[in-house]
């Protein structure tokens, strides 16, 4: 397989609480187009425990997949003997969903004789921007989502170097557990930001993790842990306590992710130069005060920001079609007996940093 024809690929993404199918052209110019993009979330099934139950994600893919990667191939008009390859998430995730997607994308390989694509969700989050806005590499990528918080040099299709991750929570995480901490409903991202509207920032002096530190890692649960000692002190909450403690709070990540990040572009261009481009990905990326600071990291940094539209963010199957399309214009296809994989580094050589192994985020 060469890049000189165009590629019909689907794509299956059940690593988290999103099942999700799509189905991607890529053109022999290394030119993407959407053909479809079905993504079914179950936050409604999790809601009631606060967070993601992994039986409960496992048994919800089971029962919506076929009828998702269905209404994908539908809506693209595509037959599956038309696919070039099938591609699917092989990790890293929780295990259960990615048994789930990434047999069935076997089944469908085997039954149509198309070459199986297994995809490491991080390097689907890290080359969507290729898909939406055809960045040219190098670029850097800010990661941050409930499940993940990186900062990765993305160098070339399969070549990435991990430069800054958390050694504890993720960001996205550390707003879901102080918004259920403040009583606020799952997933707590958004609700923090909408409570930190009407707050005020500098009522509390909450510390800022990590700041000046020459590496580009995150840590999150000190700050966190201020956050509920202060709550704490002030039970029974009223509703503008919940609003300067979500302002501070967010004050607070604001301020030591810029600082990360300038430390993450720092080390990208001291490693390879000037990167085209800071790209921001993940559900995080949703918060317009989030975006303000990333635009002026880029600023600073005198690169330009890109973030691709919130639906192709946060998880979803067109990013691994889109992956799974790169690396099959390379002729990278994988075999039938490809495990699916709960940890997987981006980089193969990254060693993890010491309490890594106990976090969702750092995989
Ligand atoms: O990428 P995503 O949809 O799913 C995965 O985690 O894989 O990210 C969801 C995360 C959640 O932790 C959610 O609270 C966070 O992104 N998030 C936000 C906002 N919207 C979503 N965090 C802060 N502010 C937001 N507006
Ligand atoms: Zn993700």
């Amino acid at each position: 397989m060469t890049s000189e024809q165009a590629l019909l690929v689907l794509g299956i993404e059940t690593t988290c609480d999103e099942t999700a199918a799509a189905v991607v052209e890529r053109r022999a110019d290394g030119s993407g187009r959407l053909l479809s993009n079905i993504v079914r979330s179950q936050t409604d099934e999790h809601a009631p425990f606060g967070g993601v139950v992994p039986e409960i994600a496992a048994r919800a893919h089971v029962d919506v997949l076929d009828g998702i990667i269905a209404a994908a191939m539908n809506e693209a008009g595509v037959a599956f003997a038309g696919l070039s390859g099938v591609a699917a998430a092989a990790g890293p995730g929780l295990i259960g969903g990615v048994i789930v997607g990434l047999t069935t994308a076997k089944a469908i390989a085997l039954v149509h004789g198309t070459p199986l694509i297994a995809v490491n969700h991080l390097e689907a989050h890290a080359l969507t921007p290729r898909l939406t806005d055809a960045v040219e590499f190098p670029y850097c990528l800010f990661l941050a989502s409930g499940g993940h918080t990186q900062i990765v040099a993305v160098l070339g299709v399969g070549d990435y170097a991990r430069l800054g991750t958390t050694v504890d929570d993720a960001v996205g995480e550390a707003f879901d557990k102080i918004a259920k901490m403040l009583g606020l409903p799952y997933p707590g991202g958004p609700q923090v930001e909408r409570a930190a509207e009407a707050g005020d920032p500098n009522r509390f002096a909450f510390p800022r993790p990590m700041l000046g530190r020459q590496d580009a890692n995150f840590s999150l649960s000190g700050l966190k842990t201020a956050v509920r000692n202060e709550a704490g002190k002030l039970t029974p909450l009223d509703p503008q306590d919940i609003a300067d403690l979500c302002a501070g709070f967010q004050a607070a990540v604001l301020d030591s992710v810029a600082d990360r990040l300038g430390a993450g572009l720092r080390l990208f261009k001291e490693r390879f130069g000037p990167p085209k481009a800071l790209v921001a990905a993940g559900g995080v990326a949703a918060n317009q005060a989030i975006r303000r600071m990333l635009r002026e990291v880029a600023a600073k940094a005198q690169t330009t920001l890109i973030v691709p539209p919130p639906a192709l963010c946060t998880d979803n199957g067109a990013m691994i079609a889109w992956a799974g399309a790169e690396r099959l214009a390379l002729g990278l296809t994988d075999p039938m007996d490809t495990a699916p994989r709960a940890r997987w580094l981006l980089d193969a050589g990254a060693t993890a940093p010491a309490k890594f192994a106990n976090t969702r985020a750092g995989f």
